[in-house]
């Protein structure tokens, strides 16, 4: 697909930059939770977030997508400062998709209603074409025999793959994953890592927090490993796991990789 109003601001050579956080800072009271967060994540680029519990990853998800606010820096999303509020967030919103640990679909609502219900409301969809929409989407990550049942009738699995469905269904430019199979039984996480990877190959713009060291080898071009609110380290996966330059990457590999 050709995109012939690519804004000038966003280009790194050849490829545009989707998401670009420039001197990011963010505090909860004491704790400075971003500290001076620069990132850069070009279109088409798969990115895994990984670091210790409470560096700061999920913060870092969710003001991308603008659930949380900033102190200072600026975070764009294809070449647009993010905004405040308003009608421009709701479309910024639009464009960044959210896949959360817990599973977070709509539980009074059928699989079906809760991929089409943004398609309708947001983007005022038809409802006959949300429908076809959506069930193109369930099929694609393997659940459309589940369209018509509740969410808590479907095993985890099944309903982080939904909540994935969910969010393709707003066409999003980037795709934002925080630890979508953390909360998953072990036969689990595999099914919804093969709809992760295949999204990656289809070109798919992806941050992903995760620790499944088998998908950022399979699927990541960078990783970016955080601690105490800052980026200590981007690399290629190969060079990142096994050779990782700071003290506190190899430490925390050395925690994760054997269990
Ligand atoms: N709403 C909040 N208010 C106060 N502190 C918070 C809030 N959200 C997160 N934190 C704190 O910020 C730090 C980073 O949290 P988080 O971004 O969830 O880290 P991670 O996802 O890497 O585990 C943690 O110490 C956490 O307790
Ligand atoms: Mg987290």
């Amino acid at each position: 697909m050709e995109d012939t109003n690519l804004p000038t601001s966003g280009t790194i050579g050849a490829r545009r930059a989707l998401v670009r956080l420039t001197d990011v800072n963010k505090h909860f009271g004491e704790l400075h939770v971003l500290n001076n967060i620069n990132l850069t994540v070009s279109q088409g680029e798969v990115v895994v977030v990984i670091g210790p519990s409470g560096s700061g990853k999920s913060t870092l998800c969710r003001a991308i997508n603008r659930l949380e606010t900033i102190d200072s820096g600026t975070i764009e999303v294809d070449g647009r400062v993010l905004p405040e509020e308003g009608k421009a967030l709701a479309q910024l919103r639009a464009d960044v998709g959210m896949v959360f640990q817990s599973f977070n679909l709509f539980a009074h609502k059928t699989v079906l209603q809760n991929v089409t219900l943004g398609p309708i409301k947001v983007k005022k969809m038809r409802s006959a074409e949300a429908k076809e929409l959506a069930m193109t989407l369930l099929r694609r990550v393997g659940v459309d025999s589940q369209a018509n049942k509740m969410p808590a009738q479907l095993s985890g699995g099944q309903q982080q793959r939904v909540a994935i469905a969910r969010a393709l269904a707003m066409h999003p430019k980037v795709m934002l994953f925080d630890e979508p199979t953390s909360a998953l039984d072990p036969e689990m996480i595999t099914e919804v890592l093969d709809v992760m990877v295949g999204l990656a190959t289809e070109g798919m713009t992806m941050i992903v927090v995760t620790h499944e060291m088998g998908f950022a080898r399979k699927a990541a071009d960078r990783v970016v490993f955080m601690s105490d609110g800052q980026v200590l380290e981007e690399a290629e996966p190969e060079q990142f796991f096994t050779a990782p330059s700071s003290d506190r990457a190899r430490d925390f590999l050395s925690k994760i990789l054997f269990h």
